[in-house]
């Protein structure tokens, strides 16, 4: 009886570590090149979402903004913190891209089109991105150390259970919209 329950809390124990543990042993972390707060742009600026994540002319997404879109108001600093100024002696004044980390990038086998989602099926950004567009700070990139994928692909719930609809974007999770919705999409729609 004594070994059974030895035996037992010997397992709930391992079970338990490899629970808390793998994630930590599976991701690595990076730190994006500069930090952003999204919240200074769209609360106090008053910009829209549309101000740096616009559709190009050819109707696909602009993605990212580069750094011409900050260039604008930010040939000199505009307030006082630390991190602006890093903005415009590290980047703006050297005219030199910001590395951004993509935290929702699929595999590069995966296609996916912004303007199907965002202008046909009038999918709202939050769906799929959550919060984002309101943070003050940015969180570190973080990716799978076997497959390289982001950690946003599988979300953070390791168990995928009790999880809210934005975290995680599996083919399970295009799946599961295109269903509820009615779309149809075959293995070369999202996939090249
Ligand atoms: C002043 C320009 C600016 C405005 C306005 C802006 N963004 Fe962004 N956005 C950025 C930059 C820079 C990044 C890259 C850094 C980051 O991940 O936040 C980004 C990244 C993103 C990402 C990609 C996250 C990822 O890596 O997968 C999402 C989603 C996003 N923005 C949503 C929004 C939404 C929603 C709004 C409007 C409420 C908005 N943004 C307004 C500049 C802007
Ligand atoms: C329309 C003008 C405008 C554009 C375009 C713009 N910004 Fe800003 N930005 C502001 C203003 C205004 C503030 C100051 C907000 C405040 O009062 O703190 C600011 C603040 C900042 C700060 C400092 C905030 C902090 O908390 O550290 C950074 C960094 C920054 N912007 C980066 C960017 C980047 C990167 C882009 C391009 C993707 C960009 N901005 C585009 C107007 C703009
Ligand atoms: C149906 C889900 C969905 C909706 C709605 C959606 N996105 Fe995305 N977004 C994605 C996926 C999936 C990716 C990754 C695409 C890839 O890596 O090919 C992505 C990537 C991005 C990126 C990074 C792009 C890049 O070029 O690396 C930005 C910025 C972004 N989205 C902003 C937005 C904004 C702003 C909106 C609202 C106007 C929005 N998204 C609506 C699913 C969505
Ligand atoms: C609605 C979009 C969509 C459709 C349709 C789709 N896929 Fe995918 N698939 C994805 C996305 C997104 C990923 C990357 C995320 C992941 O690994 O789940 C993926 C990943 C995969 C992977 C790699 C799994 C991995 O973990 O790396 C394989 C293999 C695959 N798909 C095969 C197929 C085949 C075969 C079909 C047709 C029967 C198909 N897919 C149809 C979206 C789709
Ligand atoms: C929140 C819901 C939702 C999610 C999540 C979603 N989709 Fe879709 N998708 C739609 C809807 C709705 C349509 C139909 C749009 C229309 O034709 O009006 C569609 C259409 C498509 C199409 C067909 C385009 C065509 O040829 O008409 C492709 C390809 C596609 N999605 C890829 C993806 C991929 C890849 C993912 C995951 C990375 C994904 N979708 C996630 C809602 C979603």
């Amino acid at each position: 009886m004594r070994s059974a329950i030895f035996f037992l809390t010997g397992v709930a124990m391992m079970l338990l570590g490899g629970w808390v543990g793998l994630p930590k042993v599976l991701y690595k972390q990076q730190a994006q090149p500069l930090d952003f707060s999204h919240k200074a742009h769209v609360v106090k600026a008053e910009m829209d979402c549309t101000g740096c994540h616009d559709f190009r002319e050819d109707g696909s997404f602009a993605g990212v903004p580069k750094l011409d879109n900050c260039a604008g108001c930010h040939a000199e600093p505009v307030g006082t913190t630390a991190n602006e100024k890093k903005l415009v002696e590290a980047h703006v004044t050297p005219e030199k891209e910001i590395g951004w980390l993509v935290y929702s990038k699929q595999p590069i086998n995966t296609r996916f089109s912004h303007a199907i989602h965002v202008k046909k099926a009038e999918l709202k950004c939050e769906r799929c991105h959550g919060e984002h567009g309101k943070t003050e700070t940015l969180r570190p990139y973080e990716y799978n150390v076997v497959s390289g994928y982001s950690r946003d692909i599988w979300g953070r719930s390791v168990s995928r259970l009790r999880r809210a609809s934005h975290e995680g974007m599996k083919m399970d999770d295009c799946m599961d919209c295109h269903k509820e919705k009615g779309a149809v999409a075959g293995c070369l729609g999202c996939h090249r």
